[in-house]
């Protein structure tokens, strides 16, 4: 992990990235989901800091691709950052298999974003974590 983690992170650095996806996020939701709109949702919440992360998906029920992700957060830059790289990677080539976005981790957002500041790291989880939760809350939904 440390080869993905800016090395110059003691003077706080942020990449071209993180800045082009903190000042443009991709997939923000504003405003209200409508109903039908998504499938399930999920929300994680930081520890270190107390922010929190909620997160919107819509499934194509029969290859389980991920047609759509939203999310909204009370996070900083870098979770802003990190969560709108998450929603590129989980929408790129027209949705990518369930099984294998629950194989992305921070480290993976942290690459694409070319790095994050070491005292930052810790804002990259909370998009990982609500997408979880996310499709924990599909499952539960599709059961019944
Ligand atoms: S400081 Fe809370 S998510 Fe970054």
């Amino acid at each position: 992990m440390a080869d993905v983690i800016n090395k110059k992170g003691d003077n706080w650095i942020y990449s071209d990235k993180v800045k082009e996806h903190f000042l443009h996020p991709k997939n923000f939701l504003s405003g209200e989901p409508k109903e039908g709109d998504f499938d399930a949702e999920g929300e994680a919440g930081n520890f270190a800091c107390g922010d929190i992360m909620k997160v919107w998906i819509k499934v194509d029920p029969k290859t389980e691709k991920i047609k759509d992700f939203k999310w909204r957060t009370w996070g900083c830059a870098s979770a802003i950052a990190a969560t709108s790289m998450f929603s590129e990677m989980v929408l790129e080539k027209g949705g990518m298999a369930i099984e294998e976005a629950l194989k992305i981790t921070p480290q993976d957002i942290i690459a694409r974003l070319s790095g994050l500041p070491p005292q930052k790291v810790h804002c990259s989880v909370l998009a990982d974590q609500a997408f979880k939760n996310a499709v924990e809350n599909y499952r539960e939904k599709k059961k019944k």
